[in-house]
């Protein structure tokens, strides 16, 4: 099933009789196949509510206003070369100070596409950082990077760069879609969440880009029963990297 509709996937997103598809539990300890065995993002139930505590409890230590200060500097300091910022600023608040194996365990993280070169990252990462910090990591590093990369696109100058991003994030979602399954019939659920932020019941000339809109009840940092626990985290990233890259001389 398809779902476009924002009401229906509200619903959804808030039934525990839909539950992310299973992974495989067969994958040799350390390789990724292990990893997203272990995470809450591929969990359910009391599972899940465990295995996310932590992760809650982490990035509640974090200030997203010294992130966002901390992305600034660092940009800067690479006279706006940003990729991989976002991850390493992250990954110092985390007390992991280095984050290069992260782009290629992510690669398969969301997916689930095993390789070789992902298998070696998480190995590299595992002597280095514990599964929360991984776990924060691996989820947030490629939505943050197509969320810079969208908004750049996006971008005119002068923007204030809060209403980019919150515009950015509800018509050109970095994640696409998310999928369920249900639990009583076995159909596959698909959330279509460029659509469901479309929706003409909830949003005004969806298809406008529309920085006047400010906070819009989007779903790209999904709802319900799981939704993304780091919103202010990753906007705060991504902020203090765009602040930098929309001054003049970066233009
Ligand atoms: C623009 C950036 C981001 C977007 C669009 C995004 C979006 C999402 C969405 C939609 C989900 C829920 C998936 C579902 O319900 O199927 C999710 C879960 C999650 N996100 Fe984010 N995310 C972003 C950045 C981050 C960052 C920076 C972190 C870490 C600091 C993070 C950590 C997580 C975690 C740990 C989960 C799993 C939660 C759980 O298992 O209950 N995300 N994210």
């Amino acid at each position: 099933m398809l779902i476009t509709n924002h009401a229906q996937a509200m619903t959804v997103l808030g039934d525990a009789r839909y539950v992310p598809p299973p992974v495989r539990r067969d994958g040799g300890e350390g390789t990724l196949a292990w990893l997203r065995a272990q995470v809450s993002r591929f969990s359910s139930g009391e599972t899940h509510a465990e295995r996310r505590r932590p992760l809650v409890e982490r990035l509640a230590r974090l200030d997203p206003a010294e992130l966002r200060a901390a992305a600034r500097t660092m940009t800067a300091e690479r006279d706006g070369d940003w990729r991989g910022v976002p991850t390493a600023v992250l990954g110092a608040a985390l007390g992991v100070p280095d984050t290069s194996a992260v782009p290629a365990a992510a690669t398969g993280y969301l997916s689930g596409e095993e390789s070789p070169q992902a298998d070696a990252a998480v190995a590299v990462l595992l002597d280095v950082a514990d599964l929360p910090a991984i776990t924060l990591l691996l989820q947030g590093h490629a939505a943050m990077e197509a969320l810079i990369d969208t908004a750049l696109k996006h971008a005119s100058p002068g923007d204030d760069v809060d209403a980019l991003l919150h515009e950015t994030l509800r018509q050109d979602p970095p994640l696409k879609a998310t999928r369920r399954l249900d639990i009583r019939t076995g159909d596959e659920v698909t959330i279509d969440l460029v659509a469901v932020n479309r929706d003409p019941e909830v949003f005004a000339e969806p298809g406008r880009f529309d920085l006047a809109r400010g906070r819009t009840p989007h779903l790209t940092f999904g709802a319900g029963l799981r939704p993304c626990p780091a919103p202010a985290h990753a906007l705060a990233l991504a902020a203090g990297v765009l602040e930098v890259l929309l001054r003049e001389e970066h233009r």
